[in-house]
Order: structure tokens, then C-alpha cells, then sequence
């Protein structure tokens, strides 16, 4: 069992931490304000998770989860993550999240932004194309024939092995696209994005699956 640790602990942390409780894991969450601010979630969650400030959570974590809007990135604590496995769920939309200037300019692609603030840190996006509703539902055992698979990606072969591992044990397979330049092929605006979105009900409808075979035809469209 791992200790994860949660850097924003709204909606798809804070559903990421119920997944990872039910599967048996710790956990520690923060948010911007306190510790005292989810205490509500945390007494929820029951004795597998704690309250923590960013620097404790990403100290504590074996695994640490960012999932706050991006344009927050650079208040992500950096020495803590030195060394460790960062999973990055972060998605760029600027009308709803607000702008991020350096990707407006061009300097960086919003896939690779946590990542070249924490060049110490193996990061590893996961769980951007899947809508935390969803998320919540889909989750199968192993071997089920409507398990669905997520994509991920990242530079560090050992990190993205753990972190599938971890994946699995919240009840999804996992696609490893490559490298993390890669996830440019499920960014926003891709197929691969909202895959499990159903375009009629959207998000007020039941997640729909999507098998490897499936992910693996709608990350060949982003060739
Ligand atoms: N929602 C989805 O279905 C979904 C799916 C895939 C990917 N994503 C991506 O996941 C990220 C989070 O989205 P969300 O929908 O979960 O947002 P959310 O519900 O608004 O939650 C954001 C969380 O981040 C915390 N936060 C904000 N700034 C922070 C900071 N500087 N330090 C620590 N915590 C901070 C917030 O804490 P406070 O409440 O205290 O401000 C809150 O706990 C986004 O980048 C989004 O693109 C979302």
C-alpha cells in the first residue's frame, strides 16, 4: 500500500482519494487555505486520511497528486518533490482556470508546465482526459470486460511502472504513450480527451468505457 500525497483536493483529488482509500492506501490532503478546511472530506474519507499543508502533503507522499488549476503551478512546492513520483492531472484552460503567461507566449506546452517546475521530480500525467464523475464509476476489477484504461505519460520508465500500478488498484488499465511530450496526444482538444464522455447526455450522463483497444485508435488520430 502506498501514502498518497494531494496537492489540491477539489474534485478530481478529492475523488482520487476516496478511490485510493477504498483500495486501501493513505492518504494526505491539502488544499490552499488549511488543514482545518477539509475536515469535513477527511473525517468522510475515515482513518486513511489526514489533513496537511502542501509541503507536508508532498513530504508525506510517496506518491504526490497535483490537482489544483493551473495557473497555481508554481505555488507547487519543489524541494519536497525532489526525487519523487508527481502525478500530474493538470488540464490548460484558460476561459474557465485563467491564463498561464509563459504558455500564452509559447515557451512552454501545458502538458510539460509541472514538469519544468519540478525538473528534479519524475512526473507523470494521468487522469487529465477523465471527467471526476466518471472517475468516481468507472473503476473495475481486473480482467472485467468494461475495465476501462487511462493514458499516461512521462519521461521516467520506473516512475509511469509505479504509477500504472497504482492505477490498477484504483480499477483502471493503463496506456503508456511515451515520453511526456507525448501527452500531447490526449491534451485538451484531442479524442483521447473525455473519451468516456457520451456526446449526447456529456457530463450528465454515466461515463462510457474505453478499453485499450479503444484509447488506442483515438491516440492514433493525434499522430
Ligand atoms: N474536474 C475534473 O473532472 C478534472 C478532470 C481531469 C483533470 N482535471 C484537472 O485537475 C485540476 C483540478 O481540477 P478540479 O476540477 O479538481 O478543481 P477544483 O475542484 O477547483 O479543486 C482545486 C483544488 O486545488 C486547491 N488549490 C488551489 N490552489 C492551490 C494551491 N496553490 N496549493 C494547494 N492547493 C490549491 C483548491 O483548494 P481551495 O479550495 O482551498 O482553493 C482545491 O482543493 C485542474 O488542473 C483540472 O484541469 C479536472
Amino acid at each position: 500500500m502506498t501514502t498518497i500525497g494531494f496537492i489540491g483536493s477539489g474534485k478530481i483529488g478529492g475523488t482520487l482519494a476516496r478511490l485510493a482509500v477504498e483500495a486501501g492506501h493513505d492518504v494526505v490532503l491539502s488544499n490552499s487555505r488549511s488543514p482545518q478546511s477539509l475536515h469535513d472530506l477527511v473525517t468522510g474519507l475515515g482513518p486513511r486520511a489526514r489533513a496537511a499543508t502542501p509541503d507536508q502533503a508532498a513530504t508525506d507522499g510517496e506518491i504526490v497528486v497535483v490537482a489544483i488549476p493551473i495557473r497555481a503551478y508554481r505555488q507547487v512546492p519543489t524541494e519536497p518533490l525532489r526525487d519523487k513520483i508527481v502525478i500530474d492531472t493538470l488540464n490548460y484552460d484558460p476561459a474557465r482556470q485563467g491564463s498561464v503567461p509563459e504558455i500564452e507566449a509559447g515557451d512552454v506546452p501545458p502538458h510539460e508546465l509541472l514538469q519544468t517546475h519540478l525538473p528534479e521530480s519524475h512526473v507523470v500525467k494521468a487522469f487529465s482526459t477523465v471527467f471526476f464523475g466518471h472517475l468516481a464509476t468507472l473503476g473495475r476489477p481486473v480482467g472485467a470486460a468494461d475495465r476501462s484504461c487511462l493514458p499516461i505519460a512521462g519521461d521516467a520508465s520506473a516512475a509511469k511502472r509505479r504509477v500504472a500500478a497504482l492505477i490498477d488498484s484504483l480499477g483502471y488499465d493503463t496506456y503508456d504513450v511515451g515520453a511526456l511530450a507525448e501527452s500531447r496526444r490526449f491534451a485538451p482538444g484531442t479524442r483521447a480527451q473525455l473519451a468516456h464522455l457520451d456526446p449526447v447526455g456529456m457530463f450528465t450522463a454515466p461515463g462510457r468505457p474505453v478499453t485499450a483497444a479503444d484509447l488506442v485508435k483515438l491516440l492514433d488520430e493525434a499522430q
